[in-house]
Parts: C-alpha cells; structure tokens; sequence
C-alpha cells in the first residue's frame, strides 16, 4: 500500500528476456517478443514518441476522447470502475474519468512497474474519491483480476490491440470480454492510410523511435547477458499496405558474432531482427474482427482525416 494505491505485482520473473532472446533467435527469422519493448526506459521514451510531430496517433485519440466522452460516459453508465490495459502514464484515461459519473475506481495494469505505480500515485492524489488500483503485469498473461469495485468499463487505447496479429487480436478480445464478465470496452484503434503518414510516425527525423526500438538490444545487454553492440545495428520500417501491416526491424549493418547468455549468434550484413508489427484497419475490418471476439460494436468514431478511430463495445457473456 503506498497512500490510498494498492499495488498487486504479477510481474513476470527477470530470468524471462534471456529465455526469449534464445527462442528468439533460434529460427531462421530473428525475432524479439515486442512485450520487451516497455521498460522503464522503453516507457521513457515511449512517452516521448507520443509527443513527437509525426506520430498522429496519441494527439488524434486524445482529441476523440475529448469530443466524445459525454457520450461515451453516457453509454458506460454511472460509478464503473475502469480498467485500462497497457496503462502507461495514463493521461488518455483522465478525459474518461473527468466525463464519467461518480467512477468507483481505477484498475491500472501495465508491466513497467515503475511508470504504472507513478501514474497511478498521481491519479490516486487527483480522484480523491476513487478507489485506485496498480496491477503490475503482462495484459497478455492475466488469467484472473481482483474482485471488481462494481461494474467495470475496459480502456484500451493506443492502437495497442494492432500490435497482435488480427487472429491473436481477436482471441485476446475474446479472453478479455470473459475476464471482465461481461463489462463495456473502450477501444482505440489506427487505421490503415497512405504510408506517407503512417511510415514518418514509426522513424522519425529526432530517432526516438529508433531509440525505442534500439532499446531492446540495450536492455539484452543490461539483463540477459547479451553484449550488443548499438552502432552496428539500424531501425527500418516497413509497410505493407495489402495487410495494414506496419512491421519494425533491427537490421545489422554488417557481419558479426553477438552472444545472448553464453550462446554465439551470426548475424549477416543487412539481416533483419523482426521487433515489432502494428496493424492497420479499416472500419470494417475492425468492427468483423470485434464481433468474431463476440462483443457488440455499439458506436466508432473517427476524426475528419480518417486517421485513427475509437470504439465502444458491449460486453457480453
Ligand atoms: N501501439 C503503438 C503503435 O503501434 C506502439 C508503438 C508506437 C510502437 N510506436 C512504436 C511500437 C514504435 C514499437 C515501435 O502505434
């Protein structure tokens, strides 16, 4: 307990990267678990892409939460508590709390402990009337949550269901409609639009994004006795507009020998580490892909350029 914030802490144990690493780089395709991506100084500089000129998303979903949260707090009903996953530093779910009747709580779940508790410490200090909850885990693993304060209202915002394959997409949605007993979900999602847009917000001209991305060869040095050498590897981006697939790489910018916990790995000149993907929809398509997970898609809403889009669904048992 830290003031009025109870912490519940399901972090995975530390030894995991390592392990991932090594089932990472045994195929053909190297390949990092994208969940590595957000440590604290994964979070860091995540914070910092959201503020950054090219990457539309956050600023155009904070404008949609601002012209659309009456209704939205309408549809939701009064004294829910919410749950967002992937909470981050939690600036979006403030426009949601100030729009709602009377919320019961706050449920925060994200694996950065430090950006989570401190997020939550601050909401906790601001919504004096709420009960404010930190759940220190992977969204993904979440097999069970803490005795709801009343009905619940799920957050899920910044496109972070795109980072799944639609099929995991969908199977994650459905999992998460069950764990949540039938409670409404707030949902925003990108949408697919000519790569001139979408490729800057991924490599942008300050390198934050490559900073970002880099970061997971940072931290296989600093915890899974890996010894990386930063400069010799590059952020490439690609788009593939058949798919709405937005994919990230590492590339290494020659031929070289890198170790992962003792073990020796052979990277080629111009060889790609898969780190990340973000798939884009269509309204259409999103609406199939909530339906197949069996939510109701009540409402979506979308800014005047089409860019990003934000949806409530029913939840239902
Ligand atoms: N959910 C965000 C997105 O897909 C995450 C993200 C933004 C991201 N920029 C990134 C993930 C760069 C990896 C690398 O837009």
């Amino acid at each position: 307990m830290a003031g009025d914030l109870a912490v519940i802490d399901l972090a995975p144990p530390p030894d995991d990267y390592a392990q991932a690493l090594l089932e990472g780089f045994a195929g053909p395709q190297r390949r990092i678990p994208c969940r590595f991506l957000y440590d604290d100084e994964g979070s860091r500089l995540f914070e910092r892409i959201t503020e950054l000129p090219e990457y539309y998303p956050t600023r155009t979903e904070m404008g949609l939460l601002s012209a659309h949260a009456r209704e939205i707090a309408k549809l939701a009903g009064p004294k829910v508590e919410v749950v967002e996953l992937g909470a981050g530093a939690s600036r979006k779910v403030r426009l949601l709390l100030d729009a709602l009747e009377a919320p019961a709580g706050y449920l925060g779940i994200d694996v950065a402990r430090t950006a989570l508790t401190e997020a939550c410490t601050a909401l906790a200090r601001d919504y004096k009337s709420m009960k404010v909850r930190a759940l220190v885990a992977d969204f993904t693993d979440v097999d069970r949550l803490p005795p709801p304060n009343g009905w619940r209202l799920a957050f899920f915002p910044g496109s972070t269901i795109g980072n799944f394959p639609p099929e995991q997409a969908a199977g994650l949605l459905d999992r998460w409609r069950r764990l949540l007993a039938g409670s409404d979900m707030v949902i925003g999602v990108d949408l697919q639009k000519d790569p001139s847009v979408l490729l800057p917000a991924y490599d942008d001209a300050a390198g934050v994004t490559a900073a970002f991305n880099l970061n997971l060869l940072a931290r296989a040095n600093r915890e899974a006795g890996a010894d990386f050498d930063l400069a010799g590897f590059r952020h490439v981006v690609h788009y593939e507009p058949a798919l709405g697939r937005m994919s990230l790489y590492l590339e290494s910018l020659r031929d070289q020998q890198v170790a992962i916990a003792g073990r020796p790995f052979r990277l080629d000149a111009g060889e790609r580490i898969h780190t990340e993907d973000s798939w884009k929809y269509t309204l259409d398509g999103f609406r199939d892909l909530v339906t197949r997970a069996g939510f109701e898609h009540l409402r979506a809403w979308t800014d005047d350029r089409l860019r990003f889009s934000l949806h409530y669904l029913r939840g239902r048992l």
